[in-house]
C-alpha cells in the first residue's frame, strides 16, 4: 500500500484543537503537579507537524561521552542531529541507570528536534516535569523515555520510535502523569507501561492522543490496584494485538500478574467508537500542520516511509 507522508506540504488542514496548546489544570491529589510547569497557555504553538509516519534522516551524529543533563528552564534544540553515547550499546535485559542515558531532563526542561541513535543503552530519563517535542528514536533499546520522580508531568508531542523490543514509554514516577500526543510508533512490545514493581507505587495517569501505532503487542500496561487511569483517543492503530493489559502491580519487585485486558469504567477509560480509534490504513487523518514551521525542518525527511502495512 502506498503511504501518504505529508511533511512539507500537508494536504490536510490543521486540527484546530491540537494547534492550541492549552493550559492543563491540575487534577487534584497525585496529579496536581501541573502548576510547577508554569502557564502552559503561554507556550507558543509547536513549529513541527505531527503525527508524521516517516523517520527523519540525520545529517550529523553527535556522540556524548557522558549523559547530557538538560537544565531547569533550558530548551535544548537538537536541530535534528542524531545523538548517541560513545560507549553505548544495547543490553535489553538490563534496566539502565541515569548514567546510561543520552539525555536526562531536569524539572522544567524541554528537549526538541532530536534523533536518538542506536548506540545507547537508555534513551531519555525525565527526572521531573518536562516537554519532549519532535524527538525520534531510531532503534529503542530497553525503553525510549522513562518518567521518574514525584508527581512528574510529562508531555510528549510529535516524534516517533521504532524497533522497541520491550517498551517505548515507561512511567516509574510516583503518582505521575503522561500526555502523549501525535507520536508515531513502529514495531514495539508495549507502547506505555506503568511500572508494575517499582519500590514506590501510586496512581499514574496517561493520555494517548492522535498517535499512529503499527505492529506492536499492546498499547498499554496499567496497575488497577494502584488506581491507574489510561485513556486513548483519536488514534490510528494497526497490527497491535491489545489496547491495554491490566496487571496487579506490587512494590516488592516481584513479577506482576495479569488480571484483565480491554476497557472498563474506572481504569482503562476508552471506547473505540466514542474515542475515534480506527485502523490505520496508510493515511494520516489528523495531522497538525504548524502555521510557522522551522524553515530547515523539511530537509530531514526524504519521502520514504518505512511503515509496512
Ligand atoms: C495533551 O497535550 C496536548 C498537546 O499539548 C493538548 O492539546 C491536550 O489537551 C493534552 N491532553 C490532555 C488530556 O491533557
Ligand atoms: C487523569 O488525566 C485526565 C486527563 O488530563 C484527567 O481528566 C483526569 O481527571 C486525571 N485523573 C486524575 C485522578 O487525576
Ligand atoms: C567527556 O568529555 C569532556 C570534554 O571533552 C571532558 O571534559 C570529560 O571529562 C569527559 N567525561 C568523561 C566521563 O570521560
Ligand atoms: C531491532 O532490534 C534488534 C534487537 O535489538 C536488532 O537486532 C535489529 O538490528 C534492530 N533492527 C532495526 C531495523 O533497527
Ligand atoms: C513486526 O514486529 C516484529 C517483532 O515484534 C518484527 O519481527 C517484524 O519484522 C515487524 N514487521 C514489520 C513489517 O515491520
Ligand atoms: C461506546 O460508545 C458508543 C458511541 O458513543 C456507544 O454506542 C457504545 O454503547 C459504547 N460502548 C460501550 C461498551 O460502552
Ligand atoms: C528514498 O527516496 C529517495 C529520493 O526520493 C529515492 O532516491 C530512494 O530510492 C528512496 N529509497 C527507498 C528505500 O525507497
Amino acid at each position: 500500500m502506498k503511504l501518504t507522508t505529508s511533511v512539507l506540504l500537508p494536504l490536510l488542514p490543521a486540527l484546530s484543537s491540537s494547534a492550541a496548546v492549552r493550559r492543563q489544570n491540575g487534577d487534584g491529589p497525585q496529579g496536581s503537579g501541573d502548576a510547577t510547569q508554569g502557564d502552559l497557555g503561554a507556550r507558543p504553538p509547536p513549529r513541527f507537524p505531527f503525527p508524521v509516519i516517516e523517520f527523519p534522516v540525520a545529517k550529523e551524529t553527535i556522540v556524548f561521552n557522558e549523559t547530557r543533563y538538560i537544565q531547569p528552564g533550558e530548551v535544548f534544540d537538537g536541530g535534528m542531529k542524531r545523538y548517541e553515547r560513545q560507549e553505548g550499546s544495547c543490553n535489553e535485559q538490563a534496566e539502565g541507570t541515569d548514567a546510561d542515558t543520552v539525555f536526562n531532563l531536569l524539572p522544567g526542561s524541554t528537549i526538541r528536534n532530536v534523533i536518538i541513535g542506536k548506540h545507547q543503552a537508555e534513551g531519555i530519563h525525565a527526572l521531573g516535569d518536562a516537554w519532549v517535542e519532535n524527538v525520534w528514536w531510531e532503534d529503542v533499546c530497553e525503553d525510549a523515555l522513562t518518567s521518574k520522580g514525584l508527581n512528574t508531568q510529562l508531555r510528549v508531542i510529535g516524534g516517533g520510535a521504532r524497533n522497541a523490543t520491550d517498551k517505548i514509554f515507561q512511567d516509574n514516577s510516583l503518582g505521575g502523569k503522561v500526555n502523549i500526543t501525535g507520536f508515531y510508533a513502529e514495531t514495539f512490545g508495549t507502547f506505555y507501561q506503568s511500572c508494575g514493581n517499582c519500590l514506590n507505587q501510586a496512581k499514574r495517569n496517561v493520555t494517548i492522543e492522535n498517535v499512529i501505532a503499527i505492529n506492536g503487542t499492546r498499547m498499554g500496561i496499567i496497575n488497577p490496584n494502584y488506581g491507574d487511569e489510561y485513556r486513548i483517543k483519536d488514534s490510528q492503530i494497526v497490527d497491535v494485538t491489545r489496547y491495554v493489559d491490566k496487571e496487579i502491580g506490587n512494590n516488592v519487585q516481584t513479577v506482576p500478574y495479569t488480571v484483565g485486558t480491554g476497557p472498563d469504567e474506572k481504569y482503562a477509560l476508552y471506547n473505540l467508537t466514542r474515542d475515534h480509534i480506527t485502523e490505520f490504513k496508510g493515511e494520516v487523518l489528523n495531522q497538525y500542520t504548524p502555521a510557522d514551521p522551522y524553515p530547515w525542518l523539511g530537509e530531514f525527511w526524504k519521502g520514504n516511509s518505512t511503515a509496512k502495512l
